[in-house]
């Protein structure tokens, strides 16, 4: 999505924890930029960097290597000012003051930021419907479920209308319900007000619905990056191995040439053809060839793709059960 210019501009972010165990390699080289007006998603399992990105933007811990602006200002350099860019919701932090309510809270990050009650007042009155909090809104949030005190979070992270909003796992402890009027709120301020907003789930259906660009991290990598449809579409379709009894001849080859995906792989047990295949049934046509060329099959396979492990992992830490996501072969 080319919607704006880029207001955060990630370029070789890399963290390394220094810990008793030796050094981790949090983050490796990332790089990336967001927009004004777009929702960007980072999908990962545990441990692949999705927190330590978020922090390093917000300038909550010190990165090795890279450089990370927000609004043209580079977060090393002017900390402080970069911050003023920003609103956030952090992970697993207390985002909440307890003896607060969601009003006061509102009130409270504004006044950080300068703003008086009165310039605040429409908006939080929106934020506050639009978050299903207005009933609630004169309570004290220790009274709050987890999922309500992660209402008041988001609320605060918006409350300035800040250019850069960061949330780190947002929809933990929310019902579906919601889930949506968050993503509404969401989708409408980045389209509304140019605002460029950076999402960690390990709620899929969420990310989907709400993202308009999806970064994969792998163990602090980029793995994959697109629109939650290309993904989705790279996700079904499956890699197909075949291997033969014969080395199949060339002119076999050239005609298996324009299926998606194929390749041929060499190792000592011969070769191997692959195809990466979104419906099944194209391999009928694949056996078709090779059984004309009257050669045996010895095997076939089907190979699980990188971004599909990841996926698994997701799901099995508890996100959104997906029905597409399923284990073969
Ligand atoms: N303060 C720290 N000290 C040492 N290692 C850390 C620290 N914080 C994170 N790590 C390590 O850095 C890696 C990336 O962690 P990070 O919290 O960014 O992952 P994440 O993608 O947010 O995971 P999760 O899905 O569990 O929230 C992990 O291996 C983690 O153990
Ligand atoms: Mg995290």
């Amino acid at each position: 999505m080319e919607k704006g210019r880029a207001i955060v501009d990630v370029r070789g972010l890399t963290k390394i924890y220094r810990g008793r165990k030796g050094p981790l390699s949090a983050l490796q080289d990332l790089s990336f930029q967001g927009r004004g007006g777009e929702v960007l998603g980072i999908l990962g399992p545990n441990g692949s960097g999705k927190t330590t990105t978020i922090k390093s933007i917000a300038t909550l811990i010190e990165f090795d290597a890279g450089e990370v602006s927000v609004m043209g200002v580079d977060v090393k350099k002017q900390p402080r000012k970069a911050r003023s860019y920003l609103g956030a919701v952090l992970e697993g932090a207390r985002n909440v003051y307890w003896r607060l309510t969601p009003w006061e809270h509102l009130l409270f990050f504004a006044g950080l930021r300068g703003l008086m009650p009165g310039e605040i007042l429409e908006r939080a009155k929106d934020l506050l419907d639009s978050l299903g909090l207005a009933e609630v809104s004169h309570k004290q949030v220790r009274f709050f479920s987890k999922g309500m005190q992660q209402k008041v979070a988001v609320a605060c992270a918006f409350i300035t209308k800040p250019p850069v909003v960061l949330l780190d796992e947002p929809t933990l402890g929310l019902d579906v319900e919601t889930a949506r009027k968050m993503r509404s709120w969401i989708l409408e301020t980045a389209r509304d007000e140019g605002t460029f907003v950076l999402i960690t789930s390990h709620d899929m259906k969420f990310i989907e619905s709400v993202c308009h660009r999806v970064l994969v991290l792998k163990e602090g990598r980029v793995l994959r990056e697109g629109t939650p449809e290309s993904l989705r579409n790279l996700f079904s379709q499956k890699v197909y191995r075949i291997v033969l009894e014969e080395d199949p001849q060339e002119w076999l080859l050239t005609l298996l040439q324009p299926f998606p995906g194929f390749r041929i792989e060499r190792d000592e047990r011969g070769d191997s053809l692959l195809f990466s295949l979104k419906d099944p049934s194209e391999l009928y046509k694949v056996f078709a060839l090779l059984q004309s060329a009257g050669l045996t099959l010895r095997s076939l396979d089907i190979l699980s793709d990188d971004f599909e492990e990841i996926f698994l992992d997701i799901l099995k830490d508890g996100g959104c059960p997906e029905p597409t996501v399923r284990r073969e072969g």
